[in-house]
């Protein structure tokens, strides 16, 4: 992928980029402003407040491989847990890792760890099977790392890499997309306690592994440096960041938080007004503002430095893991608000798909702060989830028009379906980032020697 990359970043200078501005502008303002209400996703009604509590104790699934698992696993002696922990340690620790970007999607008959009928916690808009998806060919890829192998997604080791610490998702819906998928994952060893919920579509939540007495969580913190949402119902239509501070609602979590995912990005690409140190530093796709247009790559890469300089400061020199999970690119074609606007059934094969110009510098961005402040790190270690491209090989992973129940149904409505092509359906490609975190967990308590 480097070498696409750089030439391609070689003939797309920024100058030409702005130059070019119909074209950026008609991509990231129209249909970012459009999808919006994915991010804030006010389009699943909020369960009632004691529904997810209740339905995740409600362990009676009738998901008997699960169960199975599940009572071996939360039965075994901590010996046996060693086992399957060692089994993962086949190779020996190292640092700097293997390359598990480095892959390609190769056919797979096995099936989904789970299903969308057997995890609690999906939230609808990616419940794709649920809502009627009818091919399931997405379902069986699997992602094949060049040099090393991938071993599939172990439960009960990764609770075990967990046991007695606590493991943060940070960022926007792209950070909960993630997290959902792994409590998908961890749920077929062990049912997730619902310990805390906070905010408007429970955008703070907190789970417990009673059994390892592991916590998982996800903060909701679409900027991570602090800022104000755009609230269209108040008429305020713009962001406005302040990039030197990092967002006070998971700062002051975090010094408690062992291993923090972070995963942001999509909400840069809306209109907005930058502030640092007190002085605005200028806006972007802000037409009605006397500010300086200055995009958003550079103000992005300012706050991915400020959250990392975040938790360095917090974190001095104890022993914590800082992920990156890097920008996820979107796969319309044609028109978002039409049917099928990504309707693709099979992974891009390599190389038939070339990354946009703006997913390789978000890219790009976060590979070069995380590997900056890993250099830095000293006990804290920093490492990108390095995602972008098996994502972009992606485009049959999204739920499309899948995300609201049987879109279809009585002809479809005769009008404009909403598809969802950021997002990724539960099981599909995104359970396949979790299995190479299992890795970046697994190789961080090794290289502790902990
Ligand atoms: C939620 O649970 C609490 C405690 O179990 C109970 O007192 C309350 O009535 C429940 N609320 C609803 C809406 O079910
Ligand atoms: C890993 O491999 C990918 C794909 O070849 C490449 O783009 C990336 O730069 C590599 N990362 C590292 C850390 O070498
Ligand atoms: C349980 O886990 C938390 C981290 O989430 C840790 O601070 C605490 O010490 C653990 N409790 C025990 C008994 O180890
Ligand atoms: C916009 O800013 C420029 C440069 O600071 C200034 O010359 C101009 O008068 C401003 N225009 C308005 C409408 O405020």
């Amino acid at each position: 992928m480097g070498t696409t990359f750089h030439s391609h970043h070689q003939t797309t200078k920024p100058r030409y980029f702005f130059m070019k501005k119909l074209i950026p502008w008609t991509l990231y303002i129209i249909l970012p402003l459009a999808l919006l209400h994915l991010y804030l996703f006010p389009l699943s009604p909020s369960p009632p407040p004691n529904s997810t509590s209740t339905t995740i104790s409600d362990s009676s699934s009738s998901f008997t491989a699960t169960t199975t698992t599940a009572a071996a696993a939360s039965s075994s002696s901590s010996s046996s847990q060693e086992e399957v922990a060692d089994e993962l340690s086949q190779q020996p620790p190292s640092w700097p890792p293997c390359n598990y970007s480095d892959g390609r999607w190769v056919p797979h008959s096995g099936e989904p760890l789970y299903r969308g009928t057997s995890c609690k916690t999906i939230k609808e808009g990616q419940n794709c099977m649920a809502h009627g998806r009818p091919d399931t060919g997405y379902l069986h890829w699997r992602w094949q790392p060049q040099h090393c192998p991938l071993p599939p997604f172990d439960p009960a080791a990764f609770l075990r890499l967990i046991e007695n610490k606590h493991l943060a998702f940070v960022g926007d819906s792209m950070a909960r997309n993630q997290l959902e998928s792994l409590l998908c994952l961890l749920a077929t060893a062990s049912e997730p306690e619902l310990v805390y919920r906070d905010g408007e579509d429970n955008k703070f939540r907190r789970w417990l592994f009673r059994d390892w007495n592991a916590t998982v969580s996800v903060l909701w913190s679409p900027f991570l440096v602090k800022g104000d949402e755009k609230q269209e119902a108040l008429g305020l239509n713009y962001n406005t960041l302040y990039l030197e501070t990092a967002d006070e609602r998971w700062a002051a979590e975090v010094e408690a938080v062992d291993v923090v995912v972070f995963s942001f990005g999509h909400w840069y690409l809306h209109s907005a007004i930058y502030y640092e140190n007190g002085v605005v530093l200028g806006c972007h796709a802000c037409p009605e503002f006397n500010h300086t247009e200055i995009g958003f790559f550079d103000v992005f890469r300012k706050a991915v430095k400020t959250a990392f300089g975040e938790v360095s400061r917090r974190y001095g020199n104890a022993d914590k893991l800082v992920v990156l999970t890097t920008f996820s690119p979107a796969h319309f074609e044609g028109e978002w608000d039409k049917a099928g606007a990504c309707p693709k059934t099979e992974p891009y094969k390599q190389g038939e798909k070339e990354m946009q110009y703006m997913d390789a510098l978000m890219r790009r961005i976060e590979v070069e702060e995380a590997a900056e402040a890993e250099k830095g790190g000293g006990r804290v270690k920093f490492e990108a989830l390095d995602v972008t491209e098996m994502a972009l090989l992606r485009p049959d992973g999204h739920p499309g028009p899948y995300m609201h129940p049987n879109p279809f149904a009585n002809g479809g409505g005769g009008g404009r379906v909403q598809n969802d092509c950021v997002h990724w359906c539960l099981p599909g490609p995104i359970d396949a980032w979790n299995e190479i975190f299992l890795q970046i967990v697994r190789r961080w308590k090794k290289s502790e020697g902990k």
